[in-house]
């Protein structure tokens, strides 16, 4: 029989992120006791300002409220005792946090764009907190740590869905300036590819762009990396080469805990997450086919034709639910996600790909890298997993990207 509790889970667990949904529904509070939907603008324009300054305090107070829980939860992570922390216990699902996060600044700067506590019929939404976490983690990246690496997701973060960063997009320059700064970039994407031309292909513009520039230093530009398949195939920015990228040997970046992925499990959890894809195409009648790679199995749809995404959500999740319960499943790291209009099983994930960019470049600390990206739910998102290993900031379009680096740009003139 199919419980409530199950129903729940598989239509609503996966698409909710916890955290953010627990600060709404706080902030929902003083939008129902402030809030005047029946006043009349022209009528109630002075009581109108009044109630938004109202507003405004408590949404602020509030913010404040959970930046304190925070520093606690990030407190019982020093003294070795995770998991007994309030915010534990009010969001079971939470994680590590590595910087603190300034929210009630965060929140006064949103809604100076958003005007957030202005509004009388919309409340606060999964949106204007999904932006105030980023703006609260950009300070506590500035004001309690540093800026030393920022790793960006493809698809969507630094380009639309299956496109290519061409030479007209403007999170080129932003790219360039982190360069400039001394910082190092990865790119760490889903896409697998095992040869250069194909990164080159997709990533052109930027690539093209750090090749011409006058202004980097030969130092400068060995910042860049690109990170293919989660956590599969490194390449360095290289001068001298037609496709900019050179293959970095696996024996010169791989973490210790990699080295232990043999090759017949990596065989054994493809074959397994392949079958798993071939039944799901074949019981939801897929338009897919199937991609066996070196270290990744998808399916992805023929004649131009889209997934519906409750097939996509379907897929992932029978696939994951296989492997998960599988023994090389328990052995191996994977990652099953819904890419938009395709599903991959990755092995290894993000955290080991953000990971490897920071061993690569000599141990840079989590609490000094960012991972921007736009697939932080649960379960069939890929960047999720980055949260592991960084501080993230989550994004819904490649504009928000470049909002973001420009606001991270802000914040550390001060
Ligand atoms: P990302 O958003 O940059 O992580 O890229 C995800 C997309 O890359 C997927 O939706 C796929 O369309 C594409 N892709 C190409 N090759 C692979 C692979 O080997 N594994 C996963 N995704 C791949
Ligand atoms: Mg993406």
């Amino acid at each position: 029989m199919t419980t409530r509790y199950r129903v729940e889970y598989a239509l609503k667990t996966h698409r909710r992120d916890q955290l953010i949904e627990w600060i709404k529904g706080l902030l929902a509070v003083p939008f129902v006791l402030h809030s005047q939907p029946t006043a009349v603008y022209q009528e109630h324009r002075e009581g109108l300002q009044t109630v938004a300054a109202d507003t405004y305090q408590r949404y602020a107070e509030i913010m404040r409220d959970v930046e304190k829980l925070i520093v606690d939860h990030i407190a019982h992570h020093d003294r070795d005792a995770p998991g007994k922390s309030k915010l534990k216990l009010l969001v079971p699902s939470v994680g590590t946090f590595f910087t603190r996060l300034y929210l009630e600044d965060a929140f006064k700067y949103q809604d100076e764009q958003r005007f957030i506590s202005r509004r009388r019929f919309v409340a606060p939404s999964f949106n204007d907190i999904r932006l105030i976490l980023n703006s609260a983690q950009l300070l506590g990246l500035v004001r309690s740590s540093q800026v030393q690496l920022v790793t960006f997701d493809g698809d969507v973060t630094l380009y639309d869905d299956g496109a290519c960063l061409t030479p007209d997009n403007p999170v080129i320059a932003r790219i360039l300036r982190l360069l400039e700064q001394d910082r190092k970039v990865g790119i760490v994407t889903a896409a697998g590819y095992t040869d250069a031309p194909k990164y080159y292909e997709r990533l052109h513009g930027l690539l093209d762009a750090v090749h011409d520039s006058t202004i980097l230093s030969a130092t400068q530009k060995q910042g860049l990396v690109v990170m293919g398949g989660e956590s599969n195939f490194l390449f360095r920015f290289d001068q001298s080469s037609s496709d900019r990228l050179a293959y970095v040997p696996r024996d010169e970046w791989l973490l210790e805990e990699m080295q232990d992925w043999r090759e017949s499990d990596i065989t054994e959890l493809l074959d397994l997450a392949e079958s798993a894809l071939r039944a799901c195409a074949a019981n939801l009648h897929l338009p897919a086919a199937v991609l066996r790679k070196d270290r990744a199995v998808g399916v992805y749809p023929v004649n131009g034709t889209r997934i519906h995404r409750e097939q996509l959500e379907e897929t992932v999740l029978a696939v994951q639910n296989t492997v998960q319960r599988s023994a090389v499943g328990t052995r191996l790291p994977f990652c099953a996600f819904n890419g938009g209009n395709d599903v991959f099983v990755d092995i290894g994930d993000k955290s080991w790909g953000v990971r490897a960019c920071q061993r690569y470049f000599g141990g840079i600390d989590p609490s000094k890298t960012l991972h921007v990206g736009d697939q932080f739910l649960s379960a069939g998102a890929n960047d999720f997993k980055a949260r592991l290993a960084s501080t993230t900031a989550w994004i819904a379009s490649p504009t928000e990207t470049v909002e973001l680096l420009d606001e991270l740009e802000h914040a550390v003139d001060g």
